[in-house]
């Protein structure tokens, strides 16, 4: 997925080696072919925010495989929302995580292990088990932010990584690039910045958390907030939200609000939520809210006892767990395992990953050695 000229970059490989290196990748990985899209594998995870109302206007929660902007003025929440889905994907599926691990690339200065601590006990977990899933870098210069953002997808390979958080992506950028001449060159390390964090987030199924700074546009007799960093921001990111500290009676009130900007399919819609000394939260009380959407389904396949013929019903299993608990499965996973027949974690276990894996489009047997290893590590569990 590396363009080229990349790749010739490396000590002895010609232009013409690294593009036949590449397009052969490509044939191996069966990438050189159209696919209906019925077999599309989405495989959308997704990781509560702590406000089942912020959950619900990004549509489940945020989500992985994209990037997600969260942009708005100072104290408006989005270091807090950092914080928070930090701890939340270490949470099991079931609670609304997917047990996995955090980079964090902290540009500000603003990362705080204290209010980790108290988010851990908020939801439950041990706070030093929550640390130490957490990579945390500290960066001092736009280049050292690139280095460390290469370094986060090395992380995604072999800590368990789903969520890096950059926060935030531009306070560098806009302190070393000054002034309308150094824009050009701004807007390249930017480029690659956001392209190399989208191909991590599609080739690891990560989520990425971008908080960005907001500018105050003059229109006439009005002023506007807008994000900095231009289109090239503004187009990388899958998801736009909007946070606003205005608009309510009382100025300390720690009450904000959301605001769908950009979605490829989201209404723009908005939600209320507060800043705790707990994390984001629908209350001042920072509760925390019912893992909708996942839970709900699971219950509700139990209780339909009729066996019915359907990729649904044999998504989930009688026993303990189902396929999508299993690490490395996601939801159109399990539905093409079920398709070939693999409908429970058993079933997984018995398979045999030479002959299944060539019966599902981009799936290798090493993906079912590796979902066996885990299943075997859940069921022991
Ligand atoms: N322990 C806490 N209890 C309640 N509110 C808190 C707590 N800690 C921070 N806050 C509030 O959170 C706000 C800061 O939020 P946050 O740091 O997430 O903002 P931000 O959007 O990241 O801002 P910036 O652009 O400056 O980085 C402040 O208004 C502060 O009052
Ligand atoms: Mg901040």
């Amino acid at each position: 997925m590396s363009p080229h000229n990349i790749i010739s970059e490396i000590d002895g490989l010609g232009d013409k080696t690294a593009k036949k290196l590449i397009w052969n990748a490509r044939n191996a990985l069966g990438m050189t072919e159209f696919i209906t899209a019925g077999e599309i594998d989405e495989n959308t995870e997704y990781i509560t925010t702590g406000s089942s109302e912020l959950n619900r206007i990004l549509g489940g929660g945020f989500q992985t495989g994209k990037l997600t902007e969260v942009y708005g003025p100072f104290k408006s929440g989005k270091t807090n929302l950092a914080h928070t889905i930090a701890v939340t994907i270490q949470l099991p599926k079931k609670k609304g995580g997917l047990g996995s691990a955090v980079a964090y690339i902290d540009t500000e200065n603003t990362f705080a292990k204290e209010k980790i601590k108290r988010i851990a006990k908020r939801f439950g977990l041990d706070p030093k088990e929550v640390l130490s899933q957490i990579f945390h870098a500290r960066i001092y210069s736009s280049d050292h932010q690139m280095q460390m953002i290469q370094k986060a997808e090395t992380l995604c390979k072999t800590r368990n990584v789903r969520l890096i958080v950059v926060d935030s992506l531009m306070a560098l950028l806009r302190a070393e690039y000054v002034g309308i001449g150094m824009l050009a060159r701004r807007q390249g390390v930017l480029n690659n910045m956001i392209h190399g964090l989208s191909r991590v987030a599609e080739t690891y199924n990560c989520a990425i958390l971008l908080t960005n700074q907001v500018s105050t546009k003059m229109m006439g007799m009005f002023s506007a907030n807008d994000a900095i960093g231009g289109n090239i921001v503004a187009h990388g990111c899958h998801f736009r939200v909007m946070f606003k500290t205005k608009g309510f009676s009382s100025n300390n009130s720690l009450k904000r609000r959301a605001i769908i900007v950009d979605a490829p399919d989201l209404p723009p819609e908005e939600a209320e939520f507060f800043i705790t000394s707990v994390g984001i939260a629908d209350t001042e009380k920072g509760e925390v809210p019912e893992a909708k959407g996942l839970d709900f389904e699971v219950e509700t396949l139990y209780e339909e006892e009729t066996p019915e013929v359907g990729i649904t019903e044999d998504t989930t299993n009688s026993g303990e767990y189902s396929l999508i608990d299993v690490k490395g499965i996601g939801d159109g996973t399990a539905k093409n395992l079920a398709k070939n027949g693999i409908a429970s974690v058993e079933d997984l276990l018995e398979s045999d990953p030479e002959t299944l894996a060539p019966k599902i489009s981009g799936i290798s047997s090493k993906m079912i050695n590796e979902w066996q290893t885990n299943a075997k590590a859940l069921l022991n569990a």
